[in-house]
């Protein structure tokens, strides 16, 4: 019997919704779930619900809530293989990949059990006496995520363990074709022993999900939108959240460029482009768009990266292959519109391209090699496993198309030059650059956000994340007995200042 899977607010299942069958991509017929999907009004109560655990939540002393992360991480890790198991059936991702991904969890975890016993505000000096200043990082109140199902639990950890820890509630929506999954987390987040309503989980579809949260922003019930998906959602997300007045942490798509230089090692180079490009069917944000290759080692390295992609195994999830089915119909839908973009001026290496035979979301790696700057394969984001080649002469050239797409999330160079390291570093618009290393993989510590079409200039993970989920507040306290005006009763030193040697 398949299972159902319904949301859950205030500790509660709400147990109606119209019913969605989330499939495993592998075997299309099969259904993993049959997901309720609530209206906009379950959303918008789910937000009062959160509002109301809040305060509590808030008072419970910083450490202990790092106890909370602490223990969720280790019930995470014990539950591994269950969870690394589902996400596998659910998305297709293989299972090398989706241990990959529950790890993530766990080292979210770790970075964070410590900070409930950091959380550091200052003491800054006042400019008069017998006065103090502090500030103090403040929670924000309840953050709304809607996440992806590319990455259906680790993704989700990125906001959900520091918004916790930082004192916030939650209400999560989670991607309806990566719901059991992400079922699967709230449940594990929910024994690590969260009070009732801190944490919420709704299903919904995006009209819903959009006018809900339209709802709870104009009731003020949520204080922080947290967005994992497209740009253009993103975009729709970033405008509703301007009308409120908030300013939400975005983490959209990319078109991410890899440059290889003259110099570079061209079997590591090929390496890189092999999993940055093909890895988890090119279905991460951080997924390689195009490489742009140096002209003079443009043929030797196309051939060895066509040879690479042709003997890579796809097939099977459970097995040792490189990338298994895209995410679900519509990821496999669109996939097939990309491939409607190459065009006669294009390459098409390293055979046969579309749908392969069978019922599997499978699909057949495809390179393009010719891609010119105003093509809408170079300048769009194209989900799925397919990379674009073009080349350049100089580096600067170089550094101007990888920006070109005006995305900016992630990016790479091969090189031994430590030069064209540091002037690609500089010159890129990426929020995250890789030497001799592929686009994707970054570790769950260190800032990790892009900027233009791939986000505004927010960040997730590692300490930079508690800027979304608190807010400095500043103290002053005037012990003096008398009112002393800043700016105005300040003792004056007076220089020389017609001093010279
Ligand atoms: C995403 O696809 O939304 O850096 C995130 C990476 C992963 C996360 C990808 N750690 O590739």
């Amino acid at each position: 019997m398949t299972r159902q899977i319904v949301s859950v607010v205030g500790g509660a299942d709400a147990a109606s919704g119209a019913p969605y069958p989330s499939i495993n991509p592998a075997r299309p017929a099969e259904t993993v779930a049959t997901v309720l999907l609530a209206d906009a009004e379950t959303f918008a109560s789910a937000c009062r619900t959160a509002a109301a655990a809040q305060r509590e939540w808030a008072r419970v002393p910083a450490p202990v809530r790092g106890r909370v992360v602490a223990s969720i991480g280790r019930l995470v890790e014990a539950n591994t293989e269950a969870l690394a198991r589902l996400v596998t059936e659910e998305i297709g991702k293989p299972y090398a990949e989706a241990l990959g991904e529950v790890r993530e969890i766990v080292d979210t975890c770790d970075v964070f059990l410590g900070e409930g016993r950091r959380l550091y505000g200052q003491t800054v000096p006042s400019e008069m006496p017998d006065k103090s200043l502090f500030t103090f990082r403040v929670p924000v109140g309840v953050a709304a995520i809607v996440t992806a199902g590319n990455f259906p639990v680790a993704v989700p950890s990125w906001y959900l363990v520091p918004a916790l820890l930082c004192g916030n509630a939650v209400v999560w929506k989670p991607a309806e074709y990566a719901a059991a999954s992400a079922h699967a987390l709230y449940r594990l987040f929910a024994a690590a022993g969260l009070p009732d309503g801190v944490l919420n989980i709704v299903f919904a579809d995006g009209p819903a999900t959009y006018e809900g949260l339209d709802r709870a922003l104009g009731e003020g019930t949520v204080q922080k939108v947290g967005f994992t998906g497209s740009s253009a959602v993103g975009r729709a997300v970033g405008e509703l959240c301007g009308r409120h007045l908030q300013s939400p942490c975005l983490e959209l798509g990319g078109k991410n460029p890899m440059v290889v230089m003259p110099d570079a090692d061209l079997d590591l180079a090929v390496e890189g482009a092999l999993f940055a490009g093909f890895g988890t069917a090119g279905q991460r944000c951080t997924s390689l768009g195009t490489v742009v290759v140096h002209e003079d080692v443009h043929d030797a390295f196309l051939t060895r990266f066509a040879e690479a992609v042709r003997d890579a195994k796809i097939g099977d999830p459970n097995g040792d292959v490189l990338y298994g089915p895209l995410l679900d119909h519509k990821f496999a839908e669109r996939y097939e519109e990309y491939l409607g973009w190459i065009q006669p001026h294009h390459t098409v290496l390293p055979g046969p391209t579309g749908r392969m035979d069978g019922d599997g979301l499978y699909y057949h790696p495809v390179i393009v090699d010719g891609l010119r700057p105003d093509d809408r394969l170079f300048l769009e984001e194209t989900f799925g496993p397919i990379v674009g080649v073009t080349t350049f002469r100089e580096l600067d050239e170089a550094i101007e198309l990888a920006n070109r797409p005006g995305y900016g999330l992630s990016s790479s160079i091969y090189t031994s030059d430590p030069k064209a390291v540091f002037r690609f570093r500089e010159g890129v618009s990426a929020g995250m650059v890789s030497v001799n290393n592929s686009t994707s993989g970054a570790e769950a510590h260190l800032p990790f956000g892009g900027n233009g079409k791939s986000g505004n200039g927010s960040r997730q993970s590692g300490m930079w994340v508690l800027d979304q989920f608190t807010r400095w507040q500043a103290m002053n306290w005037d012990y003096s007995g008398r009112l002393q005006k800043a700016q105005m009763d300040v003792a004056d030193i007076t220089p020389d200042l017609g001093f010279r040697l």
